[in-house]
């Protein structure tokens, strides 16, 4: 894997939540080349977007992203190994519908990172913080109707299965879910440290630029 493959962030001073193995930050209109390592990597987007995305399409989803954040305080937040800096994919909310106490959830992990239990370890970090901190009532979230692994994945978190939604994206019908607190499976490797943050509400972080 070369360096370009494998970026790094420079320090981890700037998570504002972290598990055991991964930090989360906010994403910055410096972060291009992570963004395009992630959403540029075909298996990635396979479910997402047919054909893939191509860098200006990257770019506006990376800008979509910051705006998410500065007007909702939430976004896929960029998600990186504690232990070394590596950016390893992203995971948070979005608006969704109507509802702003009902967001979608969603998470991306790079494809070189898979099968590590990175996605259910990042999506419990995040539920908890939705629910403690941002303080979402419920989650929705919806995968492409091919898309095991995220099935699989929205599953053992305890999301339950409500109705099939249509997704532009895609033209397809993506079955659809919802998880409130009570249905929650923590994680029992979740961080103490950050469950004890979690449950003190405090400001979401500040946009970066
Ligand atoms: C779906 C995705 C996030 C899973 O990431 P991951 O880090 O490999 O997942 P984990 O290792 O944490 O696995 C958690 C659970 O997800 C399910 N899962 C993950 N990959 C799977 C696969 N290839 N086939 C079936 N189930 C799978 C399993 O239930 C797994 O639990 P298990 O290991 O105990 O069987 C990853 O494949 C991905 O980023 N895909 C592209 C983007 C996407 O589709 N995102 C989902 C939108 S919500």
């Amino acid at each position: 894997m070369t360096a370009e493959h494998s970026p790094t962030v420079r320090g981890m001073t700037d998570f504002f939540l972290q598990s055991a193995r991964i930090g989360f930050r906010l994403w910055r209109t410096s972060d291009l080349p992570l963004a395009c390592a992630l959403w540029g990597d075909p298996a990635v987007t396979r479910f997402i977007a047919a054909g893939g995305l191509s860098e200006r399409q990257i770019q506006a989803r990376l800008e979509r992203e910051i705006e998410t954040q500065r007007c909702h305080g939430i976004q896929y937040w960029p998600i990186f190994l504690a232990a070394t800096g590596e950016h390893i994919g992203c995971c948070g909310l979005r608006p969704h519908g109507d509802d702003p106490g009902a967001p979608e959830f969603g998470v991306h992990i790079a494809s070189r990172h898979w099968r590590r239990g990175y996605a259910f370890e990042a999506a419990s970090c995040a539920i908890d913080h939705a629910f403690g901190v941002v303080g979402a009532k419920a989650l929705f979230a919806g995968h492409n109707p091919a898309n095991v692994a995220s099935r699989g994945l929205l599953t053992q978190l305890g999301f339950v299965y409500t109705h099939d939604e249509f997704y532009e994206p895609t033209g397809l019908r993506h079955p659809s879910y919802i998880l409130v607190p009570s249905q929650v499976r923590p994680d029992p490797a979740l961080n103490q440290t950050n469950r004890a943050a979690a449950a003190t509400p405090r400001a979401p972080p500040r946009p970066v630029r």
